[in-house]
């Protein structure tokens, strides 16, 4: 059969590329060539994983836990996460509403299989996360979208989020500290949304990475959501692929089916990792907290000096909005000019939804010489446009 006769199903071609993939790409092709390139561009710790939580995973393979778990995770691990959320959030759950899973990403196939019809809605904030709307539609589910502006620092409004409900409405998806943002939505802020009476699905992932304020997490406010958190950005774990939901009682079961059928168990090594990374590794994410603000004050500071639109202070996560569009309000092709004449590999606005075009994301999860180099060579890129 010629591939003709063959092609790939429509749910697989409809999924974007996933730009900032395609940004480091393009980056370690010219890095092959010769060019020193510096990575702002990519969403992942540039610290080494807790020598603690290495330890943990090597003594884990030396006593054989090379198993299968339960689907569900290991009971001390899902037990530790439950205490984790009472001491940060006051929180009581248990720990038969978690599911471990390989990573945040597996976790949200699970929950959105497990909530979506086809055609159901979720509302989310533009911009979001470049992926969310990917795993929503993949289960055949419908985005709606809530613009947010840079004005308030991304803040989604409760308001305009009902004007956007409808009977297919079926969670309202929230992402705070946000990717692409930094920005950190207000208590006020989700309790509104709370009181909206839907599921909300909020994505965690990004506590613990905050430097003014507080994270507040969506369970202080209502019991009718969806927790999506991990252990790739506090605890420098990305490449350990290790994640888990916190789910309403009566989603448990269907999601745990779906784990069983479709991936078994998370891993049995980064569990045992991830529980001494929870007991032991609070000092290490403090150090890392530390570094990551110094970066983000000396970033903020210097993109604003070149000229860039950062109405609002970010204040989470590892990343920086930037408005761009003075200079170019295709974020596609000026991220790829960049690139290419200044070395600095950045990832375009457009990747996290329409309304973040003209704007671009610098991810500060690198070192502080590194960055200030990134931004002479900003500043003389900028200077040779003008001129
Ligand atoms: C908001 C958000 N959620 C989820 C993920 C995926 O994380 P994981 O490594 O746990 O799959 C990312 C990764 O960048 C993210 O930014």
């Amino acid at each position: 059969m010629t591939g003709d006769g063959c092609p790939v199903s429509a749910r697989a071609a409809a999924i974007r590329p996933f730009l900032v993939m395609e940004v480091l790409e393009r980056a370690q092709a010219l890095e092959r060539e010769g060019r020193e390139i510096i990575h702002l561009e990519v969403g992942e710790p540039d610290f080494e994983t807790p020598e603690c939580i290495r330890e943990a995973g090597i003594r884990a393979i030396r006593e054989g836990e090379t198993r299968y778990t339960h689907s569900l995770g290991l009971l001390e691990l899902r037990e530790t996460i439950c205490e984790d959320y009472r001491r940060e959030y006051g929180v009581e759950i248990t720990p038969d509403r978690i599911l471990v899973t390989s990573g945040t990403s597996p976790a949200m196939f699970l929950l959105f299989g497990a909530l979506l019809d086809p055609g159901d809605e979720v509302v989310m904030a533009d911009p979001h996360y470049a992926c969310h709307p990917s795993f929503v539609e993949f289960v055949g589910g419908k985005c709606v979208y809530v613009l947010v502006g840079e004005a308030d620092g991304f803040q989604l409004h409760a308001g305009e989020i009902r004007a956007r409900l409808t009977p297919r409405t079926k969670g309202i998806l929230v992402n705070s500290p946000a990717n692409p943002t930094g920005n950190l939505l207000s208590a006020e802020h989700m309790a509104a949304i709370a009181g909206l009476g839907r599921c909300v699905i909020s994505d965690e992932i990004y506590h613990g990475l905050v430097y003014a304020g507080r994270a507040r997490s969506i369970l202080e406010f209502t019991e009718n959501a969806f927790v999506l958190n991990g252990f790739s950005k506090k605890y420098a774990m990305t490449g350990w692929r290790l994640g888990y939901v916190i789910a309403p009682p009566r989603f448990v079961r269907p999601m745990q089916k779906l784990q069983q059928n479709f991936l078994i168990s998370a891993g049995s090594i980064p569990q045992h990792a991830a529980l001494a990374g929870l007991r032991e590794a609070a000092p290490d994410v403090a150090r890392m907290v530390g570094l990551y603000d110094e970066r983000r004050r000396f970033m903020v500071r210097r993109l604003r000096e070149l000229g860039f639109g950062i109405p609002v202070e970010p204040t989470g996560a590892f990343y920086v909005l930037a408005n761009a569009r003075h200079i170019d309000a295709d974020s596609h092709r000026l991220a790829f000019d960049i690139l290419e004449k200044a070395g600095v590999a950045v990832t375009p606005g457009i990747d996290f939804g329409k309304n973040a075009e003209g704007y671009l994301r610098f991810s500060y999860a690198n070192s502080l010489e590194r960055i200030a180099a990134a931004m002479d060579r900003l500043a003389a890129y900028l200077r040779q446009q003008r001129g």
